[in-house]
């Protein structure tokens, strides 16, 4: 199985001399002002949660955006700085921009464009001339910084993520075609027909055909992926290889499902402090011993199923009534991207939806929905996995969704059970989940109901096998086979 100690021979043989760069929109730590003093913050989301573990192993150079408003008393002229704070491992080299950058950039191209294009739940695209151009600025940008670090005779393996640097790869093999470089797309890819209509749809192509090793988190986005480059560009699709070569320069693309440092999250979850954390939330949120919880976690995002889920369960109390005053849903999360209307829309939609179902069927000191609002740490996060008997993931469509394996993850107790969205890249090895379409509000009324008659020995059947089936599928796993495939090309 794959470990630390794997990881770190694997890099020793392969990668012994050469630089590890991440290059990756989101910093793994981010200084922030609290009460008049510097303090730091680890951001929620896949690519932090998932990339942390790796880089203490791997100990390179992590190139990002210095959003937080304390980062720059901290951080040394070369934009440089040791992380994790604590204990420092590793390096993270900051690159600023100013809010007209960030606009165009992340808020516009990034997440009104690709965001929405990609995850095919009937938001529109909002394409804007002004964004791509600052999308563009932004990606030279990256490119220019990481090349900063590359001396001529260095050998160099650069590992950028995501969609918002989609070009990152063309600029810098323009300048350094010797360098390897492999991409992760951490959110779905649409079929062509989706993907087609944005104006910039071959710029954006061409900039990840510009890596040796292209990568998703299934095949069917792998399909997608071949389909669209077949319709939109110059360049052959070899199926046998499952690559795309263009201008002589071959493209691997592969599926490689994303995951998380099990032992690591297990162990945490297991110490005593967590029994602490788990009263002190439910006394603080006034939730009794005998109820029942659900939990819910994430970004506050419009791909997630939020309003969904809980219309959900507003139908499950109204067709089961005997579970009133038993069950409790508990939802926590950041609110994200507020910068954009429609994430402002949809905190208005969740808050309204909430109310609806609290008044409706509030009695006495009980109320079905919890709301809460506070920053969670890392462990104050373990105790809501915890304390939740069942856990809801009900994202309309999600490359991954990495909650869903930690919660699996900090279940060392082998209790609980996990609603899942079907349209999730976890539902294909969480088979054990309670599999859900959020879009059907009856399936996921019976959903609630199953999660809240499961045995305690159902559970145990269900929870070992998801538990093995994440401790063998783990981060480790994922970077040791792209990095596999990579020295192999
Ligand atoms: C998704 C994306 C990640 C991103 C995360 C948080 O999981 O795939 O790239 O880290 O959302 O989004 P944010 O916009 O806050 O970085």
């Amino acid at each position: 199985m794959w470990n630390k100690e794997q990881l770190t021979q694997l890099l020793q043989d392969k990668l012994k001399d050469t630089k590890f760069i991440m290059v990756a929109n989101r910093q793994p730590y981010k200084h922030i002002l609290r009460d008049g003093k510097v303090t730091y913050v680890k951001p929620t989301g896949g690519v932090v949660s998932a990339l942390d573990p790796v880089m203490r192993v791997c100990k390179g150079l992590w190139v990002a955006y210095g959003d937080g408003d304390a980062d720059k008393k901290v951080t040394g002229e070369d934009g440089k700085i040791a992380v994790p704070p604590d204990n420092p491992s590793y390096t993270l080299k900051r690159i600023w921009l100013n809010n007209t950058e960030a606009d165009g950039y992340y808020y516009g191209f990034a997440n009104e464009v690709l965001w929405p294009l990609c995850h095919v739940v009937y938001q529109r695209p909002l394409f804007n001339p002004e964004d791509w151009k600052h999308y563009v600025a932004v990606n030279q940008r990256f490119a220019d910084a990481v090349l900063e670090e590359i001396k001529d005779d260095d050998d160099a393996f650069i590992f950028v993520q995501d969609y918002h640097l989609a070009l990152f790869p063309k600029f810098v093999k323009e300048k350094r075609p010797d360098v390897r470089i492999a991409q992760f797309w951490h959110i779905p890819w649409p079929n062509p027909e989706a993907f087609r209509i944005c104006p910039q749809a071959k710029e954006i192509l061409e900039g990840l055909l510009a890596n040796d090793l292209f990568t998703l988190h299934v095949r069917q986005h792998v399909n997608h992926f071949l389909d669209t480059v077949g319709q939109l560009i110059e360049g052959r699709v070899d199926m046998e290889r499952v690559s795309v070569v263009k201008d002589e320069h071959e493209t691997l693309v592969r599926h490689t499902p994303i995951s998380v440092d099990f032992d690591e999250i297990s162990q945490l979850a297991s110490e005593p402090e967590i029994e602490t954390l788990m009263k002190e939330l439910k006394e603080k949120h006034n939730v009794g011993d005998d109820q029942l919880i659900f939990g819910g976690l994430e970004r506050m995002d419009y791909t997630k199923g939020i309003p969904e889920r809980l219309i959900g369960y507003r139908r499950f109390l109204e067709k089961y009534p005997q579970f009133r005053g038993k069950v409790v849903y508990f939802q926590a999360g950041e609110l994200s991207r507020t910068h954009i209307e429609k994430y402002r829309q949809l905190n208005k939609e969740i808050e309204s939806i909430i109310d609806d179902i609290n008044w409706k069927y509030s009695e006495g000191d009980w109320k079905p929905v919890i709301m809460c609002r506070d920053l969670l740490s890392t462990k104050q996060i373990y105790a809501l996995f915890r304390m939740s008997h069942s856990f809801v993931v009900s994202s309309l469509h999600d490359g991954m969704n990495l909650v869903a394996k930690e919660y699996v993850a900090s279940r060392s107790d082998e209790k609980g059970s996990l609603i899942l969205s079907r349209f999730t890249g976890s539902a294909r090895e969480l088979t054990q989940s309670i599999q859900v379409n959020p879009y059907d509000q009856e399936e996921m009324a019976e959903a609630f109901k199953k999660a809240t008659k499961m045995s305690p020995k159902e559970q145990t059947r269900r929870m070992k096998k998801l538990r093995q089936s994440v401790s063998e599928n783990n981060i480790y796993k994922w970077i040791g086979t792209i990095i596999s495939n990579l020295t192999n090309i």
